[in-house]
């Protein structure tokens, strides 16, 4: 792209010379950056328009016999795309984690590695992801949602590529990913703790995340007891007295105890309020929801937040949204990995608890199909089957990766061999399969 569109602008004749060079200059600092990149359109188009995108199954390689189908597919993540567009397939949820693009031999374009001294790299990763992320938004049910790990080499224009692709307005969260802590950090300035998971939804309005246990009963705010706490659990008190916007119908008078009137912020008028109206605070104070306490001879008036009820008296349980700070380390991911294979054969496998993070936010739903197209060591649809056996779910799983350095056949493919067959483990223990699981194992390709 770069070259054809700078050649055509240096035969262009409705340039002044100045007009010509300062295109050039900023053309080309625009693909250093990767604010433009190589999109060639019609490629993607091609490939799916070839019918002969094929997915062969390898009998041989195929584990269990019956139960719950999820899938292997081996080969570049764009064939195996292209041959679930052309199968019509849909999917709930993806999760991806891509060559962060380090600079450190993590990122083959083109068949080569593209390393810190190759000035387009980071337009040649936009390029590699805008192809496959196109495909996977067509894959995409109109509920579901995209997850990709990233960290900040790449994370600013993957950012601008996802608003591109699934429209900024199904932006749905960064999430903050704490990835470890103490030694060996990669920085020498600041201590780097962390990575991204960018998400978006195919279409944000009928996106549903279930929310958490925000956890009453651990909570220590709640420290205070009275005759209720069998129904309503302990308390603590919420100030009635309210700084927010005014609205004339909560600014009324109380009377304390002694008799004496008392307002929001002590005077009629803004910008303080009550937090309730005045028909709200007589069922307070009817229901033993209120308290008066005298501060330096001054009145107070609280609301009891309980445990267990709401402010109806209704039985909840509370429950918040999840939270975009998230804390999933990636020794665990390691030692997950090395103690069903053994060995220490593949770098920086994510842990499963983080995809299974993003499958608790679809509680709701445990029949999904999730599709992880960077699958590496597999930890996608290890979670996945941990998951179903927890909450008798039935969601599918299906992974691709390439066989770089044969990973897929020594590591995706042992692992979730082992996993749902049972193996010891590096201590010896016996781990019981999750044999209710059966996977095929496909290669992907153009035909002829
Ligand atoms: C960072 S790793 C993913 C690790 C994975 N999340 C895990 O927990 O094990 C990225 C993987 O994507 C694979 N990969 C890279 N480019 C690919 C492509 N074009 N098609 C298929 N797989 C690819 C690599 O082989 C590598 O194993």
């Amino acid at each position: 792209m770069k070259n054809s569109l700078i050649e055509k602008i240096k035969n262009a004749t409705n340039f002044t010379d100045y007009e010509r060079d300062s295109l050039i200059k900023r053309l080309e600092a625009s693909a250093k950056s990767g604010l433009i990149f190589e999109a060639k359109e019609e490629e993607i188009e091609k490939d799916l328009a070839k019918k002969n995108t094929l997915l062969k199954e390898i009998n041989a390689k195929k584990v269990g016999a019956t139960g719950i189908e999820h899938r292997l597919i081996e080969g570049d993540n764009l064939h195996g795309l292209s041959c679930l567009i052309n199968q019509k397939e849909s999917v709930d949820i993806i999760y991806i984690d891509p060559p962060y693009n380090t600079g450190n031999k993590d990122f083959k374009y083109n068949d080569h590695y593209v390393d810190s001294t190759d000035e387009f790299r980071h337009s040649k990763w936009i390029s590699f992801m805008s192809k496959r992320l196109k495909i996977a938004h067509q894959l995409l049910k109109d509920d579901g949602a995209i997850f990709i790990s990233i960290d900040d080499a790449e994370h600013a224009r993957l950012k601008l590529l996802c608003d591109e692709i699934f429209g900024n307005t199904n932006f749905v969260a960064n999430l903050v990913r704490k990835n470890k802590s103490g030694s060996g950090h990669d920085s020498k300035k600041i201590a780097v703790e962390y990575d991204y998971v960018l998400c978006y939804a195919k279409k944000i309005d009928q996106l549903k995340f279930s929310k958490e246990d925000a956890g009453a009963e651990q909570d220590p705010k709640y420290k205070l007891k009275d005759k209720h706490l069998n129904h309503r659990g302990k308390y603590y008190l919420r100030d009635l007295d309210y700084k927010g916007s005014y609205s004339r119908s909560l600014d009324y008078a109380i009377i304390a105890p002694d008799g004496t009137e008392m307002w929001p912020g002590n005077t009629f008028g803004k910008p303080n309020t009550w937090r309730w109206g005045q028909e709200k605070f007589d069922w307070g104070i009817d229901n033993d929801f209120i308290v008066f306490k005298q501060k330096n001879g001054k009145w107070k008036v609280y609301i009891k937040q309980y445990q267990f009820v709401d402010n109806k008296n209704n039985k909840r349980q509370r429950l918040i949204p999840h939270r975009a700070l998230i804390d999933f380390s990636n020794a665990i991911g390691s030692n997950e990995l090395k103690s069903i294979l053994n060995q220490d054969i593949f770098t920086y496998p994510k842990p499963t608890a983080l995809v299974e993070f993003i499958l608790d936010l679809f509680a709701h739903n445990r029949s999904l199909h999730i599709l992880d197209f960077f699958a590496g060591s597999g930890t996608s649809l290890h979670a996945t089957l941990l998951k179903n056996r927890a909450d008798g779910g039935s969601r599918r799983c299906t992974l691709i990766t390439n066989n770089e350095n044969k990973i897929c056949e020594e590591v995706t493919y042992q692992r979730s061999k082992k996993v749902i067959e049972g193996y010891k483990n590096k201590n010896g223990k016996l781990i019981e399969g999750l044999s209710e699981n059966v996977l095929r194992y496909y290669k992907a390709s153009f035909g002829k």
